[in-house]
């Protein structure tokens, strides 16, 4: 049965089904999610059985898959390192106590694309859940295409060239935790072009997120108060939709054409068991290596406020 999409908002986001997403796919199977993806950006799976194994051997059709940082002599959740671990869980399965780790994740409740403060830009991300709360846990998605499309043709002129400056500790910053700016200078910085082609469709999008801390050639203040403005714009209610979780469900999203952020809900006393898997732009589909591991890099260091437990790659 070929793939169905029915759309979610009129040029964004599709619920679709007619595949069945456990078994490996054909080239032409694998054409047609590629297609969907193209055209919605944000493509629902509803109920689809999958395991952790085909959850990973699914996204490997797709490029590359970054892997989480290295935890040396330390125990996974998760059995293997492309699956990140989006829950609210530690390792023994409870709800995590860990302050640095809640602090972190509050940063996912803000605007973003997955992986903006990488050099190596992240297209697909694939989260499925495991478990989700009775309430709230919802993700929102945003049409960075659409959004940029409704622009000003003044502003679209001022944004052509203009680079973000992109650090996740910023967004976690944003999120409340106390890192001073003079810290986040010293790590690592993304730099990457606010508005650019997306090559799936031809149209162009914004890339921005609650990662993007400043605009090069910019005064901080005037940079930082326009990544606020394009993302009020973004996240109006034309471009978004939410989509509620059930067990089983997957949803692929482009962060090359979008935003999303997590819905809040009961943190401490509901589990929320999503894991994601991350496929880096302009690779190969089942592409096993690529000589490099920015993820372990970037967390070899990280601001004490935000430092997950055994997150660092020393053990610290
Ligand atoms: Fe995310």
């Amino acid at each position: 049965m070929p793939l169905t999409a029915t759309p979610i908002l009129p040029r964004f986001g599709a619920e679709c089904s007619g595949l069945d997403l456990t078994k490996p796919l054909s080239p032409e199977e694998v054409k047609q999610v590629t297609d969907a993806m193209d055209k919605w950006g944000i493509c629902v799976f509803r109920d689809t059985g999958m395991t952790n194994e085909q959850h990973v051997e699914f996204s490997r059709n797709f490029g590359y898959l970054e892997r989480v940082p290295k935890r040396e002599g330390q125990r996974m959740r998760l059995p293997c390192r492309e699956l990140f671990d989006a829950s609210n869980l530690n390792v023994d399965g409870e709800i995590t106590q860990d302050k640095a780790a809640i602090q972190y994740r509050k940063g996912d409740r803000l605007w973003h694309t997955d992986s903006a403060f990488l050099e190596k830009r992240t297209s697909y991300s694939l989260l499925l859940a495991h478990q989700v709360p009775s309430k709230g846990g919802e993700t929102w998605f945003a049409d960075t295409r659409s959004a940029y499309e409704d622009l000003s043709e003044e502003m679209k002129a001022f944004l052509e060239d203009k680079i973000g400056i992109n650090s996740l500790w910023w967004s976690r910053k944003m999120a409340g935790a106390d890192i001073p700016d003079e810290e986040i200078e010293t790590r690592f910085l993304a730099k990457h072009p606010l508005v650019h082609v997306h090559k799936g469709s031809g149209r162009k999008a914004l890339f921005i997120a609650a990662h993007t801390m400043d605009i090069e050639g910019m005064e901080k203040e005037k940079g930082r108060e326009l990544i606020r403005e394009l993302i009020a714009h973004c996240t109006q209610p034309q471009y978004t939709f939410s989509v509620t979780w059930h067990p089983g469900d997957l949803v692929i999203w482009d962060n090359l054409c979008s935003m999303h952020r997590g819905g809040d809900f009961d943190f401490e006393h509901q589990k929320r068991d999503m894991r994601r898997t991350t496929v880096r732009e302009g690779t190969e589909p089942h592409m096993m290596e690529t000589g490099d591991d920015p993820y372990t890099e970037l967390f070899s260091s990280s601001p004490k406020v935000v430092d997950i437990q055994g997150a660092r790659a020393d053990g610290r």
